[in-house]
């Protein structure tokens, strides 16, 4: 499985995914966020693919020294089998000289990742 920077042609399945995040879901919320995400350089969007289907998304905002996980989705059909720890760890592979830090919604996923051995970098 790959991780594909978000492009305008993504944007769909995009807010689908980013829907099961908490919180506010209207779609004027939903389009805000992937505004952020396609004009603030310092916001980045991912998607993951599995066979020919998106299943998952991360997003993060960068800074020089870190990085927040501000999004982590996956396709409920396709949660329990280490899609979402995968995407952390691919992320990070990204940007191994950052630190990862969560937001209220994301850090205890994070935890989650680091407390397992093969995390233990992030
Ligand atoms: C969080 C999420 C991305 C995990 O995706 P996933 O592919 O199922 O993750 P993994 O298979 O790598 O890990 C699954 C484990 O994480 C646990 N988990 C799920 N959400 C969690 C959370 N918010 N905090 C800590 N652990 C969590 C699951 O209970 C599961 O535990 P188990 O293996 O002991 O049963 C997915 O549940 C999701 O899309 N949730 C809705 C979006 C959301 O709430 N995002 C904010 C939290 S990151």
């Amino acid at each position: 499985m790959m991780l594909l920077r978000y492009k305008k042609t993504y944007e769909k399945i995009a807010m689908g995914l980013l829907s099961y995040m908490p919180g506010d879901k209207t779609v004027k919320k939903l389009q805000e966020t992937i505004l952020q995400y396609e004009t603030n350089d310092s916001w980045q969007l991912y998607l993951i693919k599995k066979d020919d289907d998106f299943i998952g998304l991360i997003g993060i905002e960068l800074g020089d020294d870190s990085y927040t996980l501000q999004h982590l989705s996956v396709n409920p059909s396709f949660r329990g089998e280490g899609i979402g720890k995968e995407m952390v760890m691919k992320l990070q592979a990204l940007f191994p000289d950052k630190k990862c830090f969560g937001t209220e919604e994301t850090d205890s996923f994070i935890q989650r990742c680091k407390s397992k051995e093969e995390g233990a970098d992030l």
